[in-house]
């Protein structure tokens, strides 16, 4: 498994549950460091059992050595970054660094997967180059190649990995499907849900997936800002369409917009497909602005709220969930990071907390000046102006609000999540904003 990120280390290790032996490979020395002294680099529940488990059985080990790698190995996954491009487009430096890496060390037939999310046309760019690699060598290796996207989700990656809805493979040649179906064999015991088709196929599923889940936040996004106008409420709105069996009511949460390391990067590359393929995709340029608005729109909400109250310069503002979602500590273009600089830029000082994000929202703010790292959401909440909720972790759903709001020194929330009910939130004194619901205010002396 090359790449010991989310991805490749969750998969490394249920590969490994699995019976499988299995070599996790990374150029972060530091991580495979923390990984052999049995600690895990990032939070994700459940891993770290697996993890420790199959370090003790001997199926799972990880290493910086590429030599020792691919001669130990028969199949190499790749799950590497592809980071966006300044232009929006998928950049896969890594993914063919990589692949140079495993031409170089090769001793024999090797299938070389890739699971990272890249553009159509990635894995025939390493076949070409590795085949071009291994034609100066004086043997030249045959080797097999194939797209399998990857998709879990972060939260609940290893349960989405042990236990997968299905499984996609993309081949163009039997050696290679069947490998990969000896693979994925104990995974698809109770239900054979392992998908083939074409390379191609298989890289655009998974950036068509993506796209897909990003356009029904944005579109819910949008429906709720026409709720806000109305004055409807979004909440039920869901709720109406959701019992549409065509529609379902998976990801139709209005919020404060998508984040993660993927669904943002793996949007653009598809519109900068789109274009340079000439059939630029209007509504996933419509989907990405509707985003890039909405991580701003509360911002704009908290302003204006303030704004006949002395503007936020001085205001001390606690914000609840730091993470892009619940159940993760990744902070990659997580809303929270554009709200802190936005509120930080007006003069607000800001009491932070975040169940498990805490250390990496740390390092990924460069000025701590005004912020106030704190204990937990009460800590967080003592003498500010107004409590936002970024991200909904579970604990802060059933809270005792009375003595929250007694510690406070203003009496507002903004409900980034659609947590919670407004006429409770202001039954218990707050003026309450959500996304798509009609404000309820208490009115001013
Ligand atoms: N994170 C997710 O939820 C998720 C879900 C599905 C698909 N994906 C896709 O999977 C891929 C990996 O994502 P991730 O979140 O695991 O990334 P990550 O950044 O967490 O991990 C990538 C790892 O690759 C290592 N690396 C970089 N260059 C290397 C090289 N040349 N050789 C060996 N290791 C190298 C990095 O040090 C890092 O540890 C991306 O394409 C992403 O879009 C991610």
């Amino acid at each position: 498994m090359v790449g010991t990120g989310y991805v490749g280390l969750v998969t490394g290790a249920c590969f490994a549950e699995m019976g499988h032996h299995v070599i996790c490979l990374d150029v972060d020395a530091n991580k495979i460091a923390t990984l052999n002294n049995g600690q895990i680099p990032f939070y994700e529940p459940g891993l770290e059992e697996i993890v420790k488990r199959n370090i003790e059985a001997k199926r799972l080990s990880f290493t910086t050595n590429y030599e020792y790698a691919v001669k130990h190995s028969y199949i190499i996954f790749l799950a590497l970054p592809t980071p966006s491009s300044e232009d929006g487009s998928c950049n896969t430096t890594y993914v063919m660094k990589a692949a140079e890496e495993i031409a170089k060390h090769m001793t024999g037939y090797r299938l070389i997967v890739n699971k990272s999310t890249a553009e159509m046309g990635t894995v025939h760019k390493i076949q070409a180059h590795m085949k071009q690699m291994l034609s100066h060598k004086e043997r030249p290796f045959h080797f097999g190649v194939a797209s399998n996207p990857e998709f879990l989700k972060e939260g609940s990656a290893v349960q989405d990995c042990l236990k997968p809805d299905r499984i996609v493979v993309g081949t163009e040649d039997d050696k290679s499907l069947e490998l990969l179906r000896n693979v994925y064999a104990p995974f698809t015991i109770n239900h054979d849900c392992l998908i083939s088709m074409d390379i191609l196929s298989s890289e655009m599923t998974k950036y068509a997936a993506n796209a897909m889940l990003a356009t029904r936040i944005s579109f819910m996004n949008e429906m709720a800002h026409i709720c806000e106008k109305i004055g409807a409420n979004i909440n039920y709105v869901r709720k109406g369409i959701g019992s549409d069996n065509r529609i379902g009511y998976s990801f139709l949460y209005a919020g404060i917009g998508y984040g993660g390391s993927c669904f943002p990067k793996d949007v653009k590359a598809l519109i900068h497909a789109s274009e340079r393929l000439g059939c630029p995709s209007q509504v996933l340029k419509a989907v990405d602005s509707v985003n890039n608005e909405q991580k701003l729109k509360m911002a704009y909400t908290i302003e204006k709220y303030f704004e006949s109250k002395g503007g936020l310069k001085d205001k001390t503002i606690a914000l609840w969930g730091l993470s892009f979602k619940p159940d993760t500590d990744d902070m990659r273009e997580a809303p929270s990071l554009q709200l802190i600089n936005f509120l930080k830029s007006k003069g607000a000082t800001l009491r932070l907390y975040d169940p498990i994000a805490m250390a990496v929202a740390k390092n990924c703010l460069n000025d701590h000046t005004s912020i106030h790292w704190c204990k937990d959401e009460k800590h967080a909440a003592e003498g500010s102006d107004a409590i936002i909720l970024v991200t909904e972790w579970k604990q802060f759903r059933l809270l005792d609000f009375g003595p929250i709001i007694k510690k406070m020194k203003g009496k507002a929330f903004f409900d980034g999540r659609n947590q919670y009910k407004a006429c409770d939130m202001h039954a218990h004194g707050f003026d309450y904003y959500g996304i798509g619901v009609k404000p309820l205010v208490h009115k001013t002396e």
